[in-house]
C-alpha cells in the first residue's frame, strides 16, 4: 500500500509575505508532498492587508510551486492541521529571539495534539533580520524594501501607503 501524501502546514499572518517567508517555503516545499500556506484570520490584529489581499499576494510570490496551496484559516492550528491531514507544522526561526514564543506554542500544540509535530527550520542567514513588521514600518516612511519583499509585494505597499497619504 502506497504511504499517505505527507501534509505540512505552514501557518502566520504574512502581513505581508516576505522573502524571508519565501525562502523557508522554497525549503519546505521540497521536504513534503504538500505545504499548506495558512493565513490566520484573526479579528484582533489590525493587518494592513486584509486576508484576501495576503492570500493573493502569497499566491503570486509562490505559484512557481507545483506543491505549495495557500488559503486562511481560524480557529485553533492543530485543529485546522488535523482537518486537513498534515501531520507537521513548519515555523522560521530566524534568531534565538524568536525561541521563547516559538517554543511555547509548540509544546502547547503538541499538548492539545501530540500527533502533529512541530517543525522548525531556521531562515537563510541573508533573511534573518526580516520581518513583516519592519517592512510595513520602512515601507510607510518611504524607504525601499527592494529585496526584502517579492516585487509584486512591493508594489501594494507603495499603493497602499500611497492611497493613505492622501
Ligand atoms: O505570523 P505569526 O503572527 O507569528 O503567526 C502566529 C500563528 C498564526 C502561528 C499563531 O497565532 C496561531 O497558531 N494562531 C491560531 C490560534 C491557535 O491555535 N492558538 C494557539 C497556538 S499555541
Amino acid at each position: 500500500m502506497a504511504a499517505p501524501p505527507s501534509v505540512a502546514i505552514y501557518p502566520g499572518s504574512f502581513d505581508p509575505i516576505t522573502n524571508g517567508h519565501l525562502d523557508l517555503i522554497s525549503r519546505a516545499s521540497r521536504m513534503v508532498d504538500l505545504l499548506v500556506v495558512a493565513v490566520l484570520r484573526n479579528q484582533s490584529k489590525h493587518p494592513l492587508f486584509s486576508v484576501e489581499e495576503r492570500r493573493e499576494m502569497i499566491h503570486e510570490a509562490t505559484g512557481g510551486f507545483s506543491n505549495v496551496e495557500v488559503t486562511s484559516f481560524e480557529g485553533l492550528l492543530v485543529d485546522f492541521a488535523a482537518s486537513r491531514g498534515a501531520s507537521m507544522i513548519l515555523r522560521g526561526i530566524r534568531a534565538v529571539s524568536d525561541y521563547e514564543l516559538e517554543w511555547q506554542m509548540a509544546l502547547m500544540n503538541r499538548r492539545l495534539r501530540p500527533e502533529i509535530e512541530t517543525v522548525f527550520l531556521t531562515a537563510g542567514e541573508e533573511y534573518s533580520f526580516i520581518s513583516s513588521n519592519l517592512v510595513k514600518e520602512v515601507a510607510s516612511l518611504g524607504g525601499s524594501v527592494t529585496g526584502i519583499v517579492p516585487l509584486s509585494v512591493e508594489a501594494r505597499l507603495q499603493r497602499k501607503f500611497a492611497a493613505r497619504a492622501v
